[in-house]
């Protein structure tokens, strides 16, 4: 284990000589100063643990080298040493942040026992902050954010298909995602360098879907000048994203399917069979089962498209991931218009309440033209729209249990991933032992 770096400025030479004989000690790296100035330089040198500091100093007194650790180190621990009759000094040292203060003359081991603590302490919000930022980063996979459940499983799923060839359909409403799901995939899987060709098969007009997505050959119809490749071809050996498959025409669709078998294509007009090693990911803002079964959709294509099924749920079904959307697009706006706009708690809560038809664009619109409107920096509850104004469900304490949820959540899958074996989850979260059993029974984990 290593050492804690403790600081002794005392100027006088028979208590510092005390205290660094008793305190140093395998747990202990003990460093001397005898004036405010000597211990203001050591800590703008080194970083220590624990700082032991006597309030009466030549050169600079202990309440001003107080208020420079502070700023220079927010963490260290500071025990203050009083003679008898300056407690009120002490007094207003614990106010600036020192930890505790003790009375000269003192005995050694109960100076070691306000240490103990005071490193205790430093340790659990070491910890804390560590646990804080591996959850931080469970949350993102890549540009999307999700910390529901549902958006959990889906990141697992995708880490998983992300670098095989499977044919993925990614299913849900306007605006939930689905082509940043696409683009993740790409981005994860092997042809990743090679760029994701994109279709939105319903934007294209009947008369040009065929070239587009086949090609042509020179001279195949009248305005076919030179020879096209068609967007298949382009992606060979990376990603075809085919959007709106929802909307594709019964021609097409039969032709796709051609491609989903054999994988070979041939270009309109052309006779040569093309051969094409792709990864098929397609999108559809409405379930494509129901519309197998109202049969505007080809039953056996459906089942070569669903290989892999992602199914985004619409925002108001995770309202866990709003606050960090809400985060997340703050800041983006923020550096893009040069601004710092905060929004109230308040506000927050409007949102986690509100039901979000547009889903994450209609989230993503309404932070960008709160920002963009803001001329005091700051987004309350009057600032919303109509529509988000009303009712009141979360409350903070709400908010907060969200958040303590996901810790649960995330040490419960540590757990599990372990055998429950609390030594290496400990470890795999970054956190120590002791505060791994502390967190199960305040979770009342089982
Ligand atoms: N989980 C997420 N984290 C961060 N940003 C997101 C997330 N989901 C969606 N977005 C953002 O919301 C917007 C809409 O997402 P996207 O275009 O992928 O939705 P879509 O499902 O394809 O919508 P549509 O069906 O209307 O085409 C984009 O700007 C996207 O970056
Ligand atoms: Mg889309």
């Amino acid at each position: 284990m290593n050492k804690h770096r403790i600081l002794v400025v005392e100027d006088d030479d028979l208590m510092q000589g005390m205290l660094n004989d008793s305190l140093s000690t395998e747990e202990y790296d003990v460093t001397l100063a005898s004036d405010g100035l000597e211990g203001l330089k050591n800590i703008q040198k080194t970083k220590f643990d624990l700082v032991l500091l006597d309030i009466k100093l030549p050169k600079m007194n202990g309440i001003t080298l107080l208020e420079k650790i502070k700023k220079t180190s927010a963490e260290t621990i500071v025990i203050i040493m009083t003679a008898f009759g300056t407690v009120e000094t002490a007094v207003q040292a614990m106010k600036m942040g020192a930890f505790d203060y003790i009375t000269k003359p003192f005995l050694i081991d109960e100076l070691m026992m306000i240490m103990k603590k005071g490193l205790e302490l430093q340790q659990l919000k070491r910890e804390n902050i560590l646990l804080r930022k591996e959850l931080q980063h469970q949350y993102y996979l890549g540009d999307i954010i999700g910390k529901s459940i549902e958006m959990q499983k889906i990141f697992q799923l995708i880490k998983i298909i992300a670098p095989s060839k499977s044919t993925v359909l990614i299913q849900g409403a306007s605006g939930t995602g689905k082509e940043l799901i696409a683009k993740a995939i790409h981005q994860l899987s092997l042809q990743k360098d090679r760029p994701l060709i994109k279709v939105s098969c319903g934007a294209l007009p009947e008369t040009l879907i065929e070239s587009e997505l086949f090609g042509h050959e020179k001279g195949a119809f009248t305005n076919a000048l030179k020879l096209k490749k068609g967007r298949f071809e382009l992606a060979h050996q990376s990603t075809i994203f085919l959007d709106e498959v929802d909307d594709m025409k019964p021609m097409i669709q039969m032709r796709l399917l051609r491609i989903l078998q054999e994988r070979e294509l041939e270009r309109v007009g052309g006779t040569d069979t093309i051969k094409v090693d792709l990864r098929i990911i397609a999108a559809s803002k409405v379930d494509l089962l129901t519309l197998v079964n109202e049969g505007k959709f080809r039953e056996d294509l459906y089942y070569r498209l669903n290989v892999v099924p992602i199914i985004l749920p619409p925002l108001h079904a995770r309202k866990g991931d709003i606050p960090l959307l809400v985060n997340h697009f703050l800041s983006n706006y923020n550096t893009i218009l040069n601004k710092n706009v905060e929004l109230s708690t308040e506000a927050l809560q409007r949102m986690m309440n509100y039901n979000w038809p547009g889903n994450i664009r209609e989230l993503e619109n309404l932070i960008e033209r709160l920002v963009t409107l803001s001329v005091n920096n700051k987004i309350t509850t009057k600032d919303l729209p109509e529509n988000l104004k009303t009712n009141k469900k979360w409350s903070s304490d709400k908010i907060k249990i969200v958040v303590q949820e996901v810790e649960k959540e995330h040490i419960l899958k540590i757990l599990e991933q372990t055998n429950w074996i609390k030594k290496e989850t400990a470890k795999i979260l970054g956190i120590t032992t002791k505060s791994l059993w502390e967190k199960i029974n305040k979770y009342n984990i089982s």
